[in-house]
């Protein structure tokens, strides 16, 4: 996941033990990303497609899911990533950064083909349908580095150089200004 800002609201779908979940809520030390520290429990809530299946399947999710609560994020159970506006607790909200790790249906298909297919059409679902989630906010600036890396390029110049300097320097102001959904 990119980088979030402190305000950014993150609906996390699809957690299995909720790990990642509670690493971003444990207060990470200086040495890690510093924008990272001080987001807060509150802005994020964190889904899991099971529901009794959970803590079964996973023996650490329990007392995961007990700190995360603790810390004060919101904690879902049976939220199915491509039909989330079923989801009444989810109903009307807005968040700033939708993410899915690892993306898989674990329907045990054996067929390679059919496998990757079904992945496709689970991560096509989810994409549908966490659309109308994300907050409306400036376009990610990679478009905007994008158009530069040819600018340069086709003046001869070094790309990977100016794209590293001009992104960084240019993408700062806009992300303070509004975190963008993405
Ligand atoms: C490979 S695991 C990844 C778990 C976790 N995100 C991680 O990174 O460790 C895939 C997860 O996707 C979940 N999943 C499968 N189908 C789903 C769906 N339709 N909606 C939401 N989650 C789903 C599974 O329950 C499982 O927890």
């Amino acid at each position: 996941m990119d980088l979030a800002l402190v305000t950014d609201k993150i609906l996390l779908i699809g957690e299995g033990n909720f790990s990642f979940a509670r690493a971003l809520a444990v207060r990470n030390p200086p040495s890690i990303e510093p924008s990272l520290q001080s987001l807060t429990s509150r802005n994020f809530t964190a889904t899991a497609y099971d529901i009794e299946e959970c803590y079964s399947k996973y023996a650490e999710a329990e007392e995961i899911v007990q700190y995360l609560r603790a810390a004060g994020a919101e904690v879902l159970f049976g939220v199915d990533a491509t039909r989330l506006e079923r989801v009444g607790a989810l109903k009307g909200r807005k968040w700033d950064k939708i993410a899915w790790n690892f993306p898989r249906a674990g329907k045990g298909i054996t067929d390679q083909d059919r496998n990757i297919l079904s992945t496709q059409l689970l991560i096509l679902g989810f994409l549908r349908s966490a659309a109308g989630f994300l907050a409306q906010g400036s376009i990610p600036n990679v478009l905007a580095s994008k158009k530069k890396r040819k600018r340069v390029s086709d003046e001869g110049g070094n790309a990977d150089e100016h794209d590293a300097f001009d992104s960084d320097r240019e993408a700062q102001p806009k992300r303070r200004q509004s975190a963008g959904g993405y």
